[in-house]
């Protein structure tokens, strides 16, 4: 069963918060698929992640790297960035399921153009830009488990 749940961030701050609140309820193997469009506010929810696991480096669009290892005290973060590649083959082939077998909670922005290289049970969360609201953004997480988020 899918659990939906519908934001409103009205700033950045605010969608580190929501991503920080998520990532409480987060366990080891988790994946979270997400899509939207440029400055969606995909790889700030990334940073609101990667705070919350006492990550030191400050998570960046890997779009020239393709994937980013950190290393947290307790959880390890795969931050994966599809939007240079063409199909869920070719992640397959980079070798996604070691990642995925890792225990590493594992991100991966532009997940719709890899969509078949993604297990059903990810999550998924979509990002939006507000039209006519400079610093608004709608977040719409589909998760496999019950969550309680606070904003
Ligand atoms: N409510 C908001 N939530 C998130 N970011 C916001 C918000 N309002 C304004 N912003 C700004 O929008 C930009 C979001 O950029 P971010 O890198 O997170 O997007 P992205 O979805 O990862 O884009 P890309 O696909 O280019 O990697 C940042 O400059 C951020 O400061
Ligand atoms: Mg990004």
């Amino acid at each position: 069963m899918i659990h939906q749940y519908h934001f409103k961030t009205h700033g950045p701050e605010e969608t580190n918060q929501l991503a920080q609140s998520l990532a409480a309820q987060l366990e080891p193997g988790d994946i979270l698929a997400m899509s939207g469009n440029l400055a969606s506010g995909k790889t700030t929810f990334t940073q609101g992640l990667t705070t919350f696991f006492e990550i030191k480096e400050y998570a960046l669009s890997p779009t020239f790297t393709y994937i980013n290892e950190y290393h947290g005290a307790h959880q390890d973060i795969i931050h994966i960035d599809a939007y240079r590649l063409n199909s869920g083959e070719e992640l397959i082939s980079m070798g996604i399921w070691e990642y995925f077998d890792s225990g590493a909670i594992v991100i991966i922005e532009w997940a719709d153009i890899v969509a078949g290289a993604i297990p059903e049970d990810a999550f998924g969360l979509s990002f939006r830009v507000i039209e006519g609201e400079e610093n608004g953004r709608e977040i719409l997480i589909h998760s496999p488990r019950a969550l309680e988020l606070n904003l």
